[in-house]
This record gives C-alpha cells, structure tokens and sequence, in this order.
C-alpha cells in the first residue's frame, strides 16, 4: 500500500519515517517545487520519494494531510478524490465554530473519505509510537478501518471515538490533547467526554 504524505515540515516526515519503517511506500510533498525538500526527506525520511503534491498523492490509497490549516485552502480538493485522507490538521487558536475542523475538512473534500486522527499527538511524542492510544473518528467504516490498519501497523493504538462529528472531542483544548495515554486510560477520558 502507498501512502501520501502533504507536508514536509514538522509532522510529515516523522509519520513518513514511521510509514517506511513499517514497510509501506511513501511519497511526500510540500506545497511547492519537490526539490524545495529534497534535502528534508533525505535526511529526516530517508526512503521516502519527494514529488509535487499531484504527483504524490496520485497512487496512493492514503494521504495524510499535514499542512497548517490556514494552507488548507491552497489545495486542490479533487486531488483527494477516491483516496482515504487522514486528517492531522489543527486549528489555532481552537475555533469557536458549529463544526469541528474536519468536518470542514470532509465538506471541502467532498470525494474523500476523511478521518480524523493523530492530530491531538505532538510529533516530538510521535516516534517511537510505542502503543500510545491514538483516537480516530471518520464516517465511513471502509475508511476507518483502513486507518486503523495503517496506525497499528505504524506502531500506535487505535481506538474509535465515533463519527467525523464526534471528533471534536480530540481537537486541541480537548483532555486527550497532548496526553500520552493507553487504551484504558484514553477510553475513560473519552467517555468522561462524551
Ligand atoms: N507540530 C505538531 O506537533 C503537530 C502535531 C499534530 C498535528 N499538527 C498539525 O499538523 C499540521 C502540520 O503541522 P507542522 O507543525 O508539521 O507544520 P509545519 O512545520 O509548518 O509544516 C507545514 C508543511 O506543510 C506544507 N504545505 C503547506 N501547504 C501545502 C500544500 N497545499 N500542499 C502540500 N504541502 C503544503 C509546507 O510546505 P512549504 O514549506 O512548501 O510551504 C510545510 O512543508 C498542522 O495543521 C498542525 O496543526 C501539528
């Protein structure tokens, strides 16, 4: 299985490295020319083929994104067509919104199926992955279990926390923000929450 990764900064390489690690393909991309970060994905995911966001995301059945929120705009939604699309993104400062942010997510990403995960985990405390309890939250169930797969495969716990809705309970200002936690501990939380 392929795996996409948008964004070449913090958070990108360490879950392209975690990726490679586990056997799987892996391309990545910035929001720019791929050779702006040839150097970073030679040092930081060695392995791991830098392209242009098109190019990356193109064979790949999941794409992660990690790109800053307010640079969500800047891509192209139907790029993500068809593809199962991880959303690791977070807005700063929590917004006060009727939806949570990946729900604006799926709306923009309307020929996606998005899920919602790995965002209330900082990269510093992303590898090793080490069993930490990660929450997911999606609508469709091929997706969520395609995620699970891949984040148990990449070392982390995956544990449901419900729908795309529901996944405001992992958003920053949440109790699991931040927190490294096991499954028992991590589903108590949750359910303290819900
Ligand atoms: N930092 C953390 O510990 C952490 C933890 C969990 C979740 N998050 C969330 O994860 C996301 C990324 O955080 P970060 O700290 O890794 O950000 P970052 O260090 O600022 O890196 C952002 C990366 O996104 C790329 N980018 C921007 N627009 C793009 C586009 N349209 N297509 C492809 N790539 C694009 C940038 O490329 P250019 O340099 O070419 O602009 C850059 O490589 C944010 O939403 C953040 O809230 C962060």
């Amino acid at each position: 299985m392929k795996i996409a990764v948008l964004g070449a900064g913090h958070v990108g390489p360490v879950l392209a490295r975690l990726a490679l690690a586990a056997g799987y393909e892996v391309t990545i991309a910035g929001s720019g020319d791929p050779s702006r970060i040839e150097m970073i994905t030679e040092f930081l995911a060695p392995g791991a083929v830098a392209l242009s966001a098109a190019d990356a995301v193109a064979d790949a059945e999941i794409v992660v994104l990690a790109i800053p929120w307010h640079r969500f705009p800047s891509l192209d939604p139907h790029l993500l067509d068809g593809k199962v699309v991880i959303d690791s993104m977070n807005h700063w400062p929590p917004a006060e919104a009727p939806l949570g942010t990946s729900e604006e997510v799926a709306r923009r990403l309307a020929g996606a199926q998005v899920v919602k995960t790995l965002n209330h985990v900082a990269y510093q405390d992303m590898e090793p992955a080490g069993g930490r309890a990660v929450g997911l939250a999606g609508d469709a169930p091929a997706a969520l279990k395609t995620v699970a797969e891949f984040l148990e495969r990449i070392g982390f716990d995956p544990v449901p926390v419900g729908s795309l809705a529901a996944g405001r309970l992992l958003e920053p200002g949440s109790p699991v923000f931040g927190v490294a936690a096991r499954r028992q501990e991590f589903e108590k939380i949750i359910e303290e929450q819900s």
